[in-house]
């Protein structure tokens, strides 16, 4: 189904093209005075010029073509040679009625299907997660949903951290302690079923170790060794490792649940180890990978990429940039590279897709620029196929990313959980759902909790980084996830109120200045699923829910509809009313977010 802009825009090419002018030169636009006009082509001008004809002229030949679109109720031709065209009532009555019948798309359209691998997420086992996963996550769950609804095969990969040396660090770290005695044999086993390791466990380990490892080279250096033999396949440290992964996992699941936040794959770095010793081959025999001071490395700067690098010894360099990439440590491990490369191996012999989205943190830009350079080198992946989606970060009141009150990293948990106190709040404050069963209640605070972590987080640019502010972004006023869902609870309970007293839907009818308003916003959601797919752009789907929610709210206040004079005007409002919901909710899905029936 194509938008009202989109058709229109191939009726002025057709005869922008009659009149011997290149089409690409109609572009239609949304108008600059939406008083006079719905839509505007500038071409005129442009063509004139090439033509050396006279503007004007030239705009009042194509607008006499264009004077018999069943379509327009108006063409005009204004200023130097612009064409002003306005949309009929019935035009847009239509395309309203088509917009709520489409039960899938709501009004959006579909592209060639592709194979698309969404890389996201990306917690690490055993290690807290950070402000960048949670955006990591809340992104690429938007994505993988409107990549979806544009007609992509999507698969969703959480690429889990359970190969580096965090995993080498726990190990040692449990030894230490005596955790896990039957673990640590050096023999093949078999090791206990049962996980010596709790999730507590974890949580006190991985930081205890961690700072070990900073203050003692002796404790580092047994921990590198850990990492390399687990890697290597000692039995006992794998089978540890498993009990880690799993507790780990099954955690991690819960809170990505909680966020409605969901993977097809939930595979890690360690998933691509069965391809290691293959890829390891193959580099040689390409003669990619080559010796560099005990490392193995591939060189993936081209002739002249070079940078200014400062030496121990103060000297500076010319050093390759961006760097090599370090595929073997001169430990023998594997390193964040390699996994990733091998995992584009792994991707394109069980997927084979045509484009991978890595939805990481801007920060690690230059590892998947060497990763991406390997891959292409070694003809792993078609040129371009990868793409790196950077994001900023979401940073506290002092500019720096975002810590708990206390100081530490960020649990989700611990997030969601104070969103939800918030929304409970709020909700008090605004009395809203005091009258509900408990328990639906705990469930509406929990949705705007949920709505309104997203909606911040997706209403801005992915590249920007933004200030976490709990009391804006739970506010029912303004560009914010909960007003999106108290417009979404409004009409619901229009609808349910319409149902009660009787009153039955009808064709839609298009009249006021409102009705036309709404109709030409359900029509934008074409245009804006389509930009925010190819720039791999959530906002402009955020940007596009709160216009309508807005539109909504304008129609809501100027034509009433319980009390409309007739039952013709009832129904057909309440249709308008129900076909922008439905575009809302689809459009509040596209970001994961979910609306409660009621509040
Ligand atoms: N685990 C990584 C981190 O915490 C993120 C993984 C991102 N995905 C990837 N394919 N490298 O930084």
């Amino acid at each position: 189904m194509t938008d009202l802009k989109t058709s229109l825009s191939e009726a002025v090419g057709a005869a922008f093209a009659a009149e011997g002018v290149d089409k690409a030169l109609a572009r239609v636009t949304a108008s600059d005075r939406p008083d006079l006009a719905d839509f505007q082509s500038n071409g005129a001008l442009a063509a004139a010029k090439a033509l050396k004809a006279n503007p004007r002229e030239l705009a009042a030949k194509v607008a006499e073509r264009l004077a018999a679109d069943p379509r327009l109720s108006s063409v005009e031709v204004a200023g130097p040679g612009f064409i002003n065209m306005k949309l009929s009532n019935a035009a847009l009555a239509q395309r309203a009625a088509e917009v709520a019948a489409d039960e899938e798309l709501a009004g959006a359209s579909r592209v060639e299907p592709r194979k698309v691998v969404i890389d996201y997420g990306g917690p690490n086992v055993a290690k807290p997660m950070h402000v960048g996963h949670l955006r990591s996550a809340i992104i690429g769950e938007s994505l993988k949903r409107l990549f979806r609804l544009r007609g992509d095969e999507v698969v969703g990969d959480a690429h889990f951290g359970d190969w580096g040396f965090q995993m080498g660090l726990l190990i040692t770290a449990c030894g230490d302690e005596g955790l896990a005695d039957a673990f640590m044999a050096e023999g093949d086993g078999p090791f206990p079923a049962e996980t010596p390791v709790t999730l507590a466990d974890l949580d006190r380990l991985y930081p205890l170790a961690a700072g070990k490892a900073k203050e003692d080279p002796a404790f580092r250096d047994r921990a590198r060794k850990a990492t390399a033999e687990l890697q290597g396949g000692r039995p006992g440290y794998r089978a540890l490792w498993q009990h880690f992964v799993a507790v780990s996992r099954e955690a991690l699941k819960r809170e990505y649940d909680d966020l409605s936040v969901d993977f097809d794959l939930w595979n890690g770095e360690s998933d691509a180890d069965p391809l290691m010793d293959e890829m390891i081959a193959d580099l040689k025999a390409k003669g990619l990978l080559v010796e560099d001071d005990g490392a193995q490395v591939v060189h993936v700067a081209r002739e002249g990429e070079t940078r200014k690098k400062k030496l121990a010894d103060g000297s500076v360099i010319e050093a390759p940039s961006p760097p090599p990439l370090l595929v073997i440590s001169s430990e023998g491990s594997a390193m964040y590279g390699t996994t990733d490369l091998a995992t584009i191996l792994d991707r394109k012999k069980s997927i084979g897709p045509d484009l991978i989205l890595y939805v990481v943190d801007e920060r690690q830009a230059e590892h998947f620029e060497q990763v991406f350079r390997a891959a292409y080198l070694a003809g792993y992946a078609p040129e371009k196929s990868l793409e790196h989606l950077g994001f900023g970060t979401m940073n506290g009141a002092d500019g720096k990313p975002f810590k708990t009150r206390a100081g530490g990293v960020l649990k989700l948990r611990d997030l969601i959980d104070q969103a939800t106190e918030k929304a409970r709040e709020r909700l008090h404050e605004a009395k809203l759902g005091d009258d509900l069963p408990a328990e639906e209640f705990e469930d509406i605070a929990h949705k705007v909790a949920v709505a309104a972590l997203k909606f911040s987080d997706l209403s801005n640019n992915r590249t920007t980084s933004y200030v976490f502010d709990l009391d804006r972004f739970m506010s029912f006023e303004g560009k914010t996830g909960p007003y999106l869902l108290y417009q979404a609870v409004r009409v619901k309970s229009l609808l349910r109120k319409a149902a009660e007293q009787g009153v039955a839907l009808a064709p839609i009818v298009i009249e006021e200045a409102a009705e036309r308003d709404l109709a030409l916003t359900l029509d934008a959601f074409d245009a804006a699923t389509a930009d925010a797919y190819d720039k791999r752009s959530p906002n402009l789907i955020a940007e596009h829910a709160y216009r309508l929610a807005q539109s909504f709210s304008k129609f809501y206040a100027a034509c009433p509809i319980l009390v409309a004079p007739d039952a013709a005007t009832q129904g057909s409002r309440l249709a308008l009313a129900a076909a922008a919901l439905h575009q809302l909710e689809t459009a509040l899905r596209l970001l994961g977010i979910e609306t409660p029936e009621r509040m």
